[in-house]
């Protein structure tokens, strides 16, 4: 399985923070946001990784990462987003680099406490379709959110009014190569993006879709609460040094 990171997008809602550098490039407590997601994917066995970037600074992410060495890695691979399409449309950049293997895609700005093994090892293990991972929030308004019939997710509604349920979607997906077909079917939303959601709901429609809950903690970095949140939950809870650690 390979690891995506998407790293793109013009980080409007975290202004002016983001004037002149990436979001995924702010300091979450004592490293840069961007260390989180990388670590994500090693520690569930993920070592041939693609961070898509755009917008402000690309380039400082090859001066920061390098060949990614500071993570055991032996290279890195990158790749860049034009404009601001959606989560969807910076996956559909992956296709070449995924050569028919299937994916784990990490949201760059969503850290969390623990690791996602054994998420990893049950898709590995399922072979086929795809895979997201829930989390019980306190405002499920603003991400992603499942209907639920008890184990089984009937649709995922994306930052409903009145949620169906108090989880959230998290940015934590798995996917076989089908998923950029998927992809190529999607329309703009009102947001003009292509939403990962409808990615979602299209391998659930077809039958395709499992889930997990996280363990530990887990937030998203992309407005000023939840980036202030990301540093007191890493600070607290030594989530920076967990598993593999930093070498040098
Ligand atoms: C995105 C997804 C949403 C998901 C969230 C997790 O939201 O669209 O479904 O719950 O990431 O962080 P966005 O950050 O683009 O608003």
């Amino acid at each position: 399985m390979k690891g995506v990171i998407l790293a793109g997008g013009l980080g409007s809602r975290l202004f002016p923070l983001t004037k002149i550098t990436n979001k995924h490039l702010l300091p979450v407590y004592d490293q840069p946001m961007i260390y989180y997601p990388i670590r994500t994917l090693i520690n569930a066995g993920i070592d041939d990784i693609m961070i898509v970037t755009g917008g402000n600074s690309a380039g400082d992410f090859l001066k920061l990462l390098g060949n990614g060495k500071d993570f055991g890695l032996k290279h890195l691979n990158y790749t860049y987003q034009e404009g601001e399409g959606g989560i969807a449309d910076a996956l559909s950049l992956v296709e070449h680099f995924a050569d028919d293997e299937p994916i784990c895609v990490v949201l760059g700005d969503n850290i969390i406490e623990r690791n996602i093994r054994q998420a990893a090892d049950e898709y590995r293990a399922q072979g086929r379709g795809a895979k997201i991972m829930l989390k019980e929030v306190h405002d499920p308004q603003r991400f992603g959110v499942p209907e639920l019939d008890r184990d089984k997710v009937l649709r995922i509604e994306e930052k409903p009014s009145e949620p169906k349920s108090s989880y959230a979607v998290i940015g934590i997906y798995f996917y076989d190569n089908t998923v950029f077909d998927v992809i190529k079917t999607l329309v703009p939303s009102d947001r003009g993006e292509l939403e990962i959601t409808d990615v979602n709901n299209h391998y659930i429609e077809r039958g395709e879709m499992t889930w997990n809950e996280l363990d530990g903690w887990w937030t998203d970095a992309g407005t000023f609460e939840s980036l202030l949140r990301a540093s007191n939950l890493v600070a607290e809870s030594g989530a920076n040094n967990l598993g593999l650690g930093l070498v040098g």
